[in-house]
């Protein structure tokens, strides 16, 4: 009998499973752990996630859930409290107008998207995508069968995605154009009147948009908006949000979509063949988040410009490094090209391996994100580490 080896194992998997790659983000974190459990000190500048505690009257919701033994099965797609309080929220801080039946919380912003894109992306379908984009995009529409026709845009204009870009890549095939803005990577943020018109050449087109407006409440410019305003259009636009980044809630996993019912009603099929309802305790915290007090989102909002200012002018300062400066989110993507070709390093991924190695810092390289040139710093972290990092960052470059 053949012994079974990983590669023989891998034959045995399904071709769709092995169309994707895990995360580069996730590989990064775990690289980063690795040498933490070695004792090594490492700045982490890696992770996609706030460094600031859930609000206290949301732990304080969670805590009353268990307690009050609200610990069973819900509707799959979520509470009718939760999904009300979702449309609401979203209707009194966006203007948008979604009922309870176009509604569905997920287990994180991430299962949302997957399971929007599972519905709406069939085998051999063309999805745009601009670039840099967030990592899972890509495998999440390969996993559903589609095609991605990367957009690319141009740094030296802030990574601006147009209209008439898009239009460029239109084909038959088209089913699906991907938007992140503010974007993770980038930190780009879209204007409103480029979203508006990319929703209308869309709508125009019968083509979906998928519009991930995780970062939507970390915006830094005076025009916080979301496509949902733009209700003549909304037959064919799907919006997925996220409770991760606006309220510090990452590891408790609540997101949601908002869309036309059959969309939804489709991923709540989905979702009712895989996971069912968001964890019942989590439902209760994410009411009390979406119906509290909002100055904790305006103050962590606050912070982050700060940090924002402090980074890009530390980054700015390193000869070599050339950073634009992110309208929204919590990254900086400076471009570290300069670099290339100096002690052996090649790329991004070279550049991101030895300075976690060497100098100890995690970044992510850009390449996960669809560019070479760069590397993804995260800044949701206090200006004591920021200044840490960025000082073994200036002596590792400047050494190179
Ligand atoms: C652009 C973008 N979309 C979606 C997500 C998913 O967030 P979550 O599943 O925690 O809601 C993330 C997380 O990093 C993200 O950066």
């Amino acid at each position: 009998m053949t012994p079974v080896t990983e590669a023989t194992l891998a034959l045995k998997l399904t071709e769709r499973i092995n169309r994707i790659e895990p995360s580069a983000t996730m590989a990064v974190v775990a690289e980063a752990d690795k040498l933490r459990q070695q004792g090594i000190d490492v700045v982490d500048f890696g992770a996609g996630e706030p460094h600031f505690a859930t609000p206290q009257h949301i732990k304080d919701a969670g805590v009353a859930a268990i307690q009050g033994n609200f610990t069973k099965y819900t509707a799959v797609s979520g509470t009718t409290e939760l999904r009300d309080a979702i449309a609401h929220r979203h209707a009194v801080d966006f203007d948008s107008d979604y009922r309870r039946e176009e509604v569905i919380a997920s287990t994180g912003g991430k299962q949302a998207l997957f399971n929007a894109v599972q519905v709406l992306v069939d085998h051999g379908d063309e999805v745009i995508l601009p670039v840099p984009y967030w990592v899972s995009f890509k495998d999440i529409v390969r996993y559903a069968g589609g095609n991605c026709v990367l957009l690319e845009t141009d740094e030296t204009k802030g990574f601006r995605v147009t209209a008439e870009m898009i239009e460029r890549l239109i084909t038959p095939r088209t089913k699906l154009i991907i938007l992140n803005s503010p974007s993770n990577p980038s930190g780009a943020v879209m204007s409103p009147e480029d979203l508006t018109e990319v929703v209308r050449l869309a709508h125009e087109r019968g083509i979906w948009v998928l519009s991930d407006e995780c970062y939507v409440y970390l915006n830094y410019t005076m025009k916080r908006f979301s496509v949902g305003a733009l209700r003549e259009f909304r037959e064919r636009m799907v919006i997925i949000g996220s409770l991760s980044k606006t309220y510090a809630m990452t590891g408790w996993r609540l997101g949601y979509a908002l869309g036309p019912s059959a969309v939804v009603g489709a991923m709540n099929k989905l979702q009712s063949q895989s996971t069912s309802n968001p964890t019942s305790i989590v439902q209760k915290a994410a009411v009390a988040a979406l119906k509290g007090p909002q100055q904790c989102v305006t103050d962590m909002r606050a912070e982050y410009i700060n940090l924002r200012d402090h980074v890009v002018n530390g980054l700015r300062a390193i000869p070599g490094v050339k950073c634009t400066l992110p309208d929204g989110a919590f990254y900086m993507y400076p471009n570290v090209s300069a670099f290339f070709g100096r002690s052996g390093v090649k790329s991004a991924s070279d550049l991101a391996g030895k300075l976690l190695r060497e100098a100890h810092v995690a970044v992510v390289p850009g390449e996960g994100f669809g560019t070479r040139d760069h590397i993804r710093v995260s800044y949701a972290t206090s200006v004591a580490e920021l200044d840490r990092g960025l000082e073994r960052l200036r002596k590792f470059l400047a050494a190179l």
